[in-house]
């Protein structure tokens, strides 16, 4: 099969399940809205039913998925111009899912390193969902028959196991139904790193809240954190080179960086033999620049809830003329009886 053949249509979603943060924005939201300019579909979802693979608190899933949405239309997503779905408003997801569980064999599975880490040693205690996690991520790309997927370096081998998934059905029923869908993967200059810590990820999940910029921070949260941000002693060096070793030092240039859309060698031909004391506040300046109204907009839209209810309502609808006939073509091909009006 020609990957050709299918028209390009890109999926990606996020899990709804805590603070969207700088590193969500630099390393996803802010590529979504990348993609939105070129002359492509795009369809973005908040993924509820992969977030309660692990617990979640009922109250915090709802409000976490509305101020995903309202993260995502601030940051730039238009919700005309791409479909925007709440991943349980579009069944076809989940019904799918089901028929890739019964394609997906239990050895592919165990392989996922996302399982192993996410499981920790007490398997038998993990959700049967977090086991087929992958599967029901392979069913929101194919449902769409998706032909591009922005990820993080960290949905590499689910995106590979979407493959695999789709390879075996079309093998399996003989057919040349579902495209091999190509991983967009992020490079290493958007992956955030904690304030601070320079060797972490920044995540949700860090206890410090200094750790991270919050995409609803107000300015003086967002220029005190950059303040505070760890750094070494040293001036900045003026060639990328200079960062080695210095992980602090990186992340707040490679930050900057993104969120100035130039390159590290630009950033550091104008930055380099500065002080700390010197650059924390242009760094200060630029992020509550760029970062103050997207979070200014993002509480605008959570005082609007039923603004928010109805794009995603709207978004669904759209989603479904989609997803309803691939479902029911993937029904045919695996040979169920269709239903007929009476
Ligand atoms: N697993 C992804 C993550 O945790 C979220 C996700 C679910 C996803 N379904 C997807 C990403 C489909 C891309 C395409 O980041």
């Amino acid at each position: 099969m020609t990957e050709t053949s299918f028209t390009p249509r890109v999926f990606s979603g996020i899990q709804p399940s805590g603070n969207l943060h700088l590193g969500n924005y630099l390393g996803a939201v802010k590529r979504f809205v990348d993609w939105q300019a070129k002359d492509v579909e795009t369809v973005y979802c908040m993924v509820d039913l992969h977030a309660i693979t692990v617990w979640q608190n009922p109250a915090d899933l709802t409000k976490s998925t509305r101020e995903l949405c309202a993260g995502f239309i601030a940051s730039g997503i238009d919700p005309e111009q791409s479909i925007l779905i709440n991943q349980s408003q579009v069944p076809e997801h989940a019904q799918l899912a089901w028929i890739f569980n019964c394609v997906a064999r239990m050895g592919w599975m165990q392989r996922m390193t996302q399982w192993k880490d996410k499981a920790g040693k007490n398997t038998q205690n993990a959700s049967l969902g977090l086991f087929a996690y992958p599967a029901l991520m392979a069913a929101d790309i194919l449902v769409y028959h998706a032909t591009h997927v922005p990820v993080g370096e960290d949905q590499k081998q689910h995106l590979e196991l979407t493959r695999d998934i789709a390879a075996k059905f079309n093998n399996d029923y003989g057919v040349d139904f579902f495209p091999m869908t190509e991983p967009v993967i992020e490079g290493a200059a958007t992956r955030v790193m904690s304030l601070r810590d320079g060797t972490k990820k920044m995540s949700k999940s860090d206890p410090s809240d200094a750790s991270r910029i919050n995409m609803t921070d107000d300015a003086d949260a967002i220029a005190k954190k950059i303040r505070k941000a760890k750094t070494d002693p040293e001036a900045l060096p003026s060639e990328a080179e200079g960062l080695k070793e210095r992980p602090e030092a990186r992340n707040l240039i490679e930050i900057f960086a993104a969120l100035n859309e130039q390159s590290v060698d630009q950033v550091l031909a104008d930055v380099g033999g500065k002080q700390f004391s010197e650059f924390k506040p242009m760094m200060a300046e630029l992020a509550v620049e760029k970062l103050a109204p997207i979070g200014m907009e993002m509480s605008r839209l959570m005082n609007h809830q039923d603004e928010i209810d109805k794009i995603l309502t709207r978004g669904a609808e759209r989603a479904r003329a989609i997803t309803a006939p691939i479902l029911k073509q993937t029904y045919e091909i695996v040979g169920m009886v269709p239903p007929v009006s009476l």
